[in-house]
Protein backbone atom coordinates (compact mmCIF):
# COMPACT_ATOMS: atom_id res chain seq x y z
CA UNK A 1 0.00 0.00 0.00
CA UNK A 2 1.23 3.25 -0.83
CA UNK A 3 2.24 5.87 2.19
CA UNK A 4 0.44 8.75 2.23
CA UNK A 5 0.11 11.87 4.64
CA UNK A 6 -2.29 12.80 6.95
CA UNK A 7 -3.70 16.21 7.11
CA UNK A 8 -5.85 18.14 9.86
CA UNK A 9 -8.15 20.98 9.35
CA UNK A 10 -10.30 22.98 11.92
CA UNK A 11 -12.46 20.37 11.88
CA UNK A 12 -11.46 17.19 10.56
CA UNK A 13 -8.44 14.32 10.05
CA UNK A 14 -8.08 12.85 6.63
CA UNK A 15 -5.86 10.03 7.21
CA UNK A 16 -5.07 7.05 4.49
CA UNK A 17 -8.25 4.80 3.50
CA UNK A 18 -7.54 1.43 4.86
CA UNK A 19 -9.16 -2.17 4.91
CA UNK A 20 -10.40 -1.18 7.88
CA UNK A 21 -12.84 1.42 6.37
CA UNK A 22 -14.08 -1.16 4.15
CA UNK A 23 -17.92 -1.82 5.99
CA UNK A 24 -18.04 2.01 6.30
CA UNK A 25 -17.49 2.33 2.55
CA UNK A 26 -19.52 -0.05 1.20
CA UNK A 27 -22.37 0.99 4.08
CA UNK A 28 -22.06 4.65 2.61
CA UNK A 29 -22.66 3.14 -1.06
CA UNK A 30 -25.83 1.44 -0.10
CA UNK A 31 -27.55 4.81 0.01
CA UNK A 32 -29.25 5.63 -2.93
CA UNK A 33 -28.94 9.08 -2.61
CA UNK A 34 -25.06 8.77 -2.29
CA UNK A 35 -24.64 6.83 -5.59
CA UNK A 36 -27.29 8.73 -7.66
CA UNK A 37 -24.45 10.48 -9.24
CA UNK A 38 -21.56 7.59 -9.18
CA UNK A 39 -21.77 4.90 -12.54
CA UNK A 40 -20.07 2.19 -11.00
CA UNK A 41 -21.23 -1.82 -9.83
CA UNK A 42 -23.81 -1.32 -7.17
CA UNK A 43 -25.98 -3.74 -8.00
CA UNK A 44 -24.13 -6.83 -7.36
CA UNK A 45 -23.47 -7.08 -3.53
CA UNK A 46 -20.39 -9.09 -4.47
CA UNK A 47 -19.56 -7.08 -7.33
CA UNK A 48 -19.39 -4.09 -5.18
CA UNK A 49 -17.20 -5.34 -2.76
CA UNK A 50 -14.30 -6.96 -4.54
CA UNK A 51 -14.30 -3.47 -6.20
CA UNK A 52 -14.12 -1.60 -3.48
CA UNK A 53 -11.56 -3.80 -1.70
CA UNK A 54 -9.67 -4.16 -5.42
CA UNK A 55 -9.25 0.27 -4.90
CA UNK A 56 -7.98 0.11 -1.67
CA UNK A 57 -5.61 -2.38 -2.27
CA UNK A 58 -4.83 -0.94 -5.61
CA UNK A 59 -1.33 1.48 -5.59
CA UNK A 60 -1.93 4.40 -7.82
CA UNK A 61 1.51 5.57 -7.44
CA UNK A 62 3.21 8.13 -5.48
CA UNK A 63 1.55 10.48 -3.50
CA UNK A 64 -1.88 8.97 -4.60
CA UNK A 65 -5.02 7.09 -3.42
CA UNK A 66 -7.72 7.73 -1.21
CA UNK A 67 -8.23 8.98 2.12
CA UNK A 68 -10.78 8.78 5.31
CA UNK A 69 -12.53 11.45 6.71
CA UNK A 70 -13.00 11.79 10.39
CA UNK A 71 -14.56 14.53 12.73
CA UNK A 72 -12.60 15.48 15.66
CA UNK A 73 -14.88 15.45 17.94
CA UNK A 74 -16.22 11.95 16.55
CA UNK A 75 -12.73 10.27 15.58
CA UNK A 76 -14.48 6.72 15.06
CA UNK A 77 -16.91 7.55 13.03
CA UNK A 78 -16.39 7.55 9.54
CA UNK A 79 -17.66 10.44 7.47
CA UNK A 80 -16.43 10.10 4.13
CA UNK A 81 -13.31 10.28 1.60
CA UNK A 82 -11.25 11.97 -0.86
CA UNK A 83 -9.59 10.24 -3.71
CA UNK A 84 -6.68 11.88 -5.84
CA UNK A 85 -6.61 9.13 -8.20
CA UNK A 86 -5.58 8.47 -12.28
CA UNK A 87 -8.49 8.92 -14.17
CA UNK A 88 -11.01 6.14 -13.68
CA UNK A 89 -8.15 4.05 -12.08
CA UNK A 90 -6.61 4.43 -15.60
CA UNK A 91 -5.25 7.59 -16.35
CA UNK A 92 -3.05 9.35 -17.31
CA UNK A 93 -5.00 12.77 -16.39
CA UNK A 94 -5.07 12.48 -12.32
CA UNK A 95 -8.76 13.40 -10.75
CA UNK A 96 -9.84 14.63 -7.26
CA UNK A 97 -13.27 12.78 -6.03
CA UNK A 98 -14.93 13.11 -2.56
CA UNK A 99 -17.85 11.09 -1.20
CA UNK A 100 -19.41 11.45 2.14
CA UNK A 101 -22.30 9.73 4.15
CA UNK A 102 -25.81 12.16 3.37
CA UNK A 103 -26.14 13.25 6.98
CA UNK A 104 -23.02 14.95 7.03
CA UNK A 105 -24.50 16.86 3.47
CA UNK A 106 -24.08 20.62 3.55
CA UNK A 107 -21.72 21.38 6.32
CA UNK A 108 -18.90 22.11 4.13
CA UNK A 109 -16.79 18.83 5.10
CA UNK A 110 -16.16 18.27 1.50
CA UNK A 111 -14.66 20.87 0.47
CA UNK A 112 -12.82 21.18 3.85
CA UNK A 113 -11.24 18.02 3.33
CA UNK A 114 -10.38 18.15 -0.01
CA UNK A 115 -8.79 21.30 0.08
CA UNK A 116 -5.61 19.60 1.62
CA UNK A 117 -5.54 16.90 -0.79
CA UNK A 118 -5.82 19.68 -3.58
CA UNK A 119 -2.73 21.14 -1.90
CA UNK A 120 -1.13 18.14 -1.79
CA UNK A 121 -1.54 17.42 -4.99
CA UNK A 122 -0.57 21.06 -6.24
CA UNK A 123 2.23 21.77 -3.83
CA UNK A 124 4.05 18.48 -2.96
CA UNK A 125 3.33 16.34 -6.12
CA UNK A 126 3.69 19.30 -8.16
CA UNK A 127 1.14 17.81 -10.65
CA UNK A 128 0.42 19.89 -13.53
CA UNK A 129 -3.42 19.44 -13.78
CA UNK A 130 -5.85 17.94 -11.99
CA UNK A 131 -9.46 17.31 -12.92
CA UNK A 132 -12.95 16.58 -11.41
CA UNK A 133 -15.54 15.20 -13.87
CA UNK A 134 -19.13 15.37 -12.13
CA UNK A 135 -22.21 14.55 -13.64
CA UNK A 136 -24.06 17.78 -14.28
CA UNK A 137 -26.79 16.84 -12.48
CA UNK A 138 -25.12 16.74 -9.46
CA UNK A 139 -25.15 20.71 -8.13
CA UNK A 140 -23.53 19.58 -4.59
CA UNK A 141 -20.11 18.52 -6.10
CA UNK A 142 -20.14 20.99 -8.68
CA UNK A 143 -20.08 23.11 -5.63
CA UNK A 144 -17.42 21.65 -3.89
CA UNK A 145 -15.61 22.03 -7.20
CA UNK A 146 -16.40 25.78 -7.84
CA UNK A 147 -15.42 26.43 -3.86
CA UNK A 148 -11.74 24.75 -4.13
CA UNK A 149 -11.47 27.06 -6.86
CA UNK A 150 -11.19 24.34 -9.61
CA UNK A 151 -11.69 26.15 -13.48
CA UNK A 152 -14.98 25.43 -15.23
CA UNK A 153 -13.66 23.45 -18.43
CA UNK A 154 -17.58 23.05 -19.12
CA UNK A 155 -19.62 19.65 -20.58
CA UNK A 156 -17.25 16.69 -21.66
CA UNK A 157 -18.44 13.45 -23.55
CA UNK A 158 -16.84 10.33 -22.39
CA UNK A 159 -17.79 6.49 -22.37
CA UNK A 160 -21.22 7.10 -23.59
CA UNK A 161 -22.11 9.89 -20.90
CA UNK A 162 -21.33 13.29 -20.44
CA UNK A 163 -19.71 15.13 -17.65
CA UNK A 164 -19.15 18.59 -16.20
CA UNK A 165 -15.27 19.02 -16.12
CA UNK A 166 -13.16 21.18 -13.58
CA UNK A 167 -9.71 21.43 -13.21
CA UNK A 168 -6.97 22.80 -11.14
CA UNK A 169 -3.71 23.90 -12.60
C1 LIG B 1 -20.98 15.97 -3.26
C2 LIG B 1 -20.77 15.87 -1.76
C3 LIG B 1 -19.44 15.19 -1.47
C4 LIG B 1 -20.78 17.25 -1.14
O1 LIG B 1 -20.48 17.11 0.24
P1 LIG B 1 -20.75 18.31 1.27
O2 LIG B 1 -19.98 18.01 2.50
O3 LIG B 1 -22.21 18.54 1.37
O4 LIG B 1 -20.08 19.52 0.50
P2 LIG B 1 -19.90 21.00 1.02
O5 LIG B 1 -20.81 21.24 2.18
O6 LIG B 1 -18.45 21.26 1.20
O7 LIG B 1 -20.40 21.87 -0.22
C5 LIG B 1 -21.57 21.53 -0.91
C6 LIG B 1 -22.35 22.78 -1.23
O8 LIG B 1 -23.34 22.42 -2.17
C7 LIG B 1 -24.62 22.61 -1.61
N1 LIG B 1 -25.47 21.54 -2.07
C8 LIG B 1 -25.49 20.27 -1.65
N2 LIG B 1 -26.40 19.56 -2.37
C9 LIG B 1 -26.94 20.43 -3.25
C10 LIG B 1 -27.95 20.31 -4.24
N3 LIG B 1 -28.56 19.13 -4.48
N4 LIG B 1 -28.26 21.40 -4.96
C11 LIG B 1 -27.63 22.57 -4.74
N5 LIG B 1 -26.66 22.74 -3.81
C12 LIG B 1 -26.33 21.68 -3.07
C13 LIG B 1 -24.41 22.63 -0.11
O9 LIG B 1 -25.43 23.32 0.55
C14 LIG B 1 -23.08 23.36 -0.06
O10 LIG B 1 -23.29 24.74 -0.33
P3 LIG B 1 -22.65 25.92 0.55
O11 LIG B 1 -21.19 25.91 0.28
O12 LIG B 1 -23.32 27.14 0.07
O13 LIG B 1 -22.95 25.56 1.97
C15 LIG B 1 -21.89 15.02 -1.11
O14 LIG B 1 -23.13 15.56 -1.49
C16 LIG B 1 -21.85 13.56 -1.53
O15 LIG B 1 -21.16 12.76 -0.94
N6 LIG B 1 -22.63 13.20 -2.57
C17 LIG B 1 -22.70 11.82 -3.02
C18 LIG B 1 -21.43 11.35 -3.72
C19 LIG B 1 -21.12 12.20 -4.93
O16 LIG B 1 -22.00 12.54 -5.72
N7 LIG B 1 -19.82 12.52 -5.06
C20 LIG B 1 -19.34 13.31 -6.16
C21 LIG B 1 -19.22 12.55 -7.42
S1 LIG B 1 -18.53 13.58 -8.70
Amino acid sequence: MPILPTFRTARLTIRPRTLADLDACLAMDRDPEVIRFVPKPWTDPAGHAAFVRGRMQADYGPGLGYWSVFAHDRPEHFLGWILLIPCDGIGPEIEIGWRFLRETWGKGYATEAAQPVLDHAMDTLALDRVVAEIDPNNAGSIKVARKLGMTDEGLIHKDGATWHAFAMR
